[in-house]
């Protein structure tokens, strides 16, 4: 089986990369990536079944040519960061949407399978209180550039089903982490500043609530759905792990040996979304799919180790990365 990953390089991409390596003998695996900020051959093993095609998902030529030799196709490429969106949203509509659409008409055009890779935030937020769920029902209600963006995303995969044929799948998926996530986001950036010594930065009161799962029990959710998924069908994907980025951030530096008040408030993200979490019955009754790292705090702990044995592998992101935030206040 030829699948082409695209956003292979990035932190989910990689690891689906890694995972296919490991579990599926018979596939090779293309990556098309543009190598953003975010993209990192450092994340890819270095391996025969493994082809890196450096390249945009919008650029239409390029595209039609790798998706004709594929079986498959894994839709994982995006600007992915909410804080980046709120800076600049232009980049987040030329890939997000205008790549998706690239990605939809060479696969129409050569009627290869198609999964697209998305996130629970297209369906905006949930009360703190109350215990609501998403659902595949649930209206789809995106806050932010990004999330606006992914939300088109999927209504054109949902589109090119029902007027094309196209032998589609979707996953919404809640907040991911694990190794070889870039460190702007949320716990790789708090583990590296205190190995750096510096306090993490809890955005506002910090009452927000996410739903957390390892980023190999999403890329085993991927498979599944690749495999056993109904055409046609959205999946949600999470691992009941919801919590609030207070108590991640104790549980960091708790685990770090720090004092669990040793952080800082910081400015709030304009918009910033309250609370997510999923409802993935559908996965669990319908493909039999059950996380496998259930346990946070010890997902938590395994992340940073992880961190702290790959510093060779974040360091250089960490400055600009730093000094972006810096700009944005946060
Ligand atoms: P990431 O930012 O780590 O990686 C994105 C990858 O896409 C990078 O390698 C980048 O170089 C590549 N890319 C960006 N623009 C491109 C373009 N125009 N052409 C080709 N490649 C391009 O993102 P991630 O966290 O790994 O997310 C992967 C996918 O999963 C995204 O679609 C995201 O919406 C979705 N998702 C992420 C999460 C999460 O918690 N991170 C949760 C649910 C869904
Ligand atoms: O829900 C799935 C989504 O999860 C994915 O679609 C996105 O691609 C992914 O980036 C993630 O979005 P979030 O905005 O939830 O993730 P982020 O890591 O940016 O932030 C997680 C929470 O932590 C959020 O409530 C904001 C907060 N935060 C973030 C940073 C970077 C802080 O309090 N401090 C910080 O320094």
């Amino acid at each position: 089986m030829r699948l082409l990953v695209t956003g292979g390089a990035g932190f989910i991409g990689a690891n689906f990369v890694r995972l296919t390596l490991s579990h599926r003998p018979d596939v090779s695996v293309t990556v098309l990536d543009l190598l953003t900020y975010a993209g990192n051959t450092a994340s890819l093993p270095e391996d025969p079944r493994v082809t890196l095609v450096k390249g945009d998902i919008a650029d239409a030529e390029m595209v039609d040519a790798l998706v004709r030799e594929a079986d498959a196709v894994v839709h994982f490429a995006a600007e992915s960061h909410n804080d980046n969106s709120l800076d600049d949203p232009w980049p987040f509509v030329h890939t997000n949407l205008v790549g998706t659409f690239q990605l939809l008409e060479a696969a129409r055009r050569h009627r290869v399978r198609f999964h697209h890779v998305s996130t629970d935030e297209v369906y905006g937020d949930l009360p703190l209180e109350g215990g609501e769920r998403f659902t595949p029902d649930t209206p789809y209600n995106p806050s932010s550039p990004y999330s606006s963006t992914k939300a088109g995303s999927d209504l054109m995969v949902r589109a090119w089903v029902r007027s094309f044929g196209l032998e589609a799948t979707i996953s919404n998926c809640s907040n991911n982490y694990g190794p070889f996530q870039h460190v702007e986001k949320f716990i790789p950036r708090q583990i590296t500043n205190l190995i750096d010594g510096v306090r993490p930065k809890l955005y506002g009161a910090g009452l927000n609530v996410r739903d957390w799962i390892h980023v190999d029990d999403h890329n085993r959710a991927v498979w599944t759905i690749l495999e056993s998924g109904r055409i046609g069908e959205t999946y949600l994907i999470g691992a009941d792990g919801e919590v609030d980025n207070r108590t991640v951030i104790e549980t960091i530096l708790e685990l770090t040996g720090h004092e669990p008040t040793d952080y800082d408030h910081v400015a709030d993200r304009p918009g910033h979304d309250l609370r997510y979490a999923i409802d993935a019955t559908r996965l669990r009754e319908e493909l039999g799919w059950e996380p496998v790292y259930p346990d946070f705090r010890a997902g938590l702990a395994a992340t940073i180790d992880w961190y702290r044995a790959h510093e060779a592998w974040w360091r250089p992101q960490k400055l600009e990365t730093e000094l972006r935030y810096q700009r944005l206040g946060r």
